[in-house]
């Protein structure tokens, strides 16, 4: 009797950890094909991911590339990934056709000279408006990574559209972007980065404590700038890394939608 209880009970445990464990591998996928698609409106692209049930959230996802916009695969299979986790995902081209290219030199000055935040706010409120007033989302959650990171906060602040907001690695986050935020906001921290040292993200964490908003900073070890996106799946650490920042965004969003 004891023996067949806890045979039932070693199975049903087995068969829950084997669904979850496939469950998390069906959500998110670093390789293939995107399954969006890519339109412009009001002037800006925009790769849309639709949720398999776009009606079943109100929420959905405003996603803030880094610095490689549009073009790196990466970025749109991560789209795609919070689709499948049930947010309609909407991924402007903030660099408007020029991003930086992927894993050549770059200027990164030169970049960033071009790349102000007069020239990149337009772009978001443009894409926050159309996922307002054509696509008639209540909520808008934004994900932002490096150069996204920041806008991630900037458009958290009172009257900007986003309601609950998740960076990672942010890059050049200033202290008036994150005081002034107007809900809920995630971290997720490379161990090595040398656009969010530590000594800055204990300052951030101080400052969030100053908001009355929720808040979370965590830390991934093994892990270096990018990691969210570009992490190298090949090593065990960036992996775990780069697929538990997602679910840390995932669950964040639908603790707080
Ligand atoms: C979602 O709702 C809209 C408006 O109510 C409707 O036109 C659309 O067909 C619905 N989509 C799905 C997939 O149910
Ligand atoms: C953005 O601001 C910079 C200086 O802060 C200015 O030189 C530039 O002309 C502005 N660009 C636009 C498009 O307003
Ligand atoms: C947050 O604020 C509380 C109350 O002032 C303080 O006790 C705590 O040490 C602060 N924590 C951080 C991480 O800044
Ligand atoms: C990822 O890591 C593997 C194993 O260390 C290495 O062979 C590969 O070159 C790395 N890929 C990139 C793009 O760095």
């Amino acid at each position: 009797m004891h023996s067949l209880h806890f045979l039932f009970a070693l199975c049903s445990f087995v068969s829950a950890a084997h669904l979850s464990q496939s469950s998390f591998d069906d959500i998110i996928q670093h390789v293939g094909e995107p399954v969006g698609s890519e339109h412009v409106h009001d002037g800006v692209t925009m790769y849309i991911s639709p949720a398999s049930r776009p009606n079943d959230s109100k929420t959905a996802v405003l996603y803030l590339t880094d610095a490689f916009g549009l073009p790196l695969l990466q970025n749109k299979l991560l789209a795609d990934s919070f689709a499948r986790a049930g947010f309609t995902t909407i991924m402007p081209d903030i660099f408007r056709g020029d991003p930086a290219p992927h894993d050549i030199y770059f200027d990164a000055d030169e970049f960033l000279a071009k790349h102000t935040t007069n020239v990149t706010d337009p772009v978001i409120e443009t894409t926050i408006s159309y996922m307002r007033n054509t696509l008639r989302f209540d909520r808008i959650a934004v994900t932002g990574y490096c150069f996204g990171g920041r806008y991630a906060f900037r458009f958290l602040r009172k009257g900007r559209g986003a309601d609950i907001g998740f960076a990672a690695h942010p890059s050049f986050l200033q202290d008036s972007e994150v005081l002034a935020i107007n809900g809920p906001a995630s971290i997720a921290a490379a161990e090595i980065d040398t656009l969010f040292e530590p000594a800055r993200r204990f300052e951030v964490e101080g400052m969030l404590n100053q908001t009355a908003h929720p808040y979370q900073v965590t830390l991934y070890s093994g892990t270096f700038h990018g990691f969210g996106t570009r992490g190298n799946i090949s090593i065990p650490e960036q992996k775990f890394g780069k697929e538990e920042a997602f679910f840390q965004a995932v669950r964040w969003f639908k603790a707080w939608q």
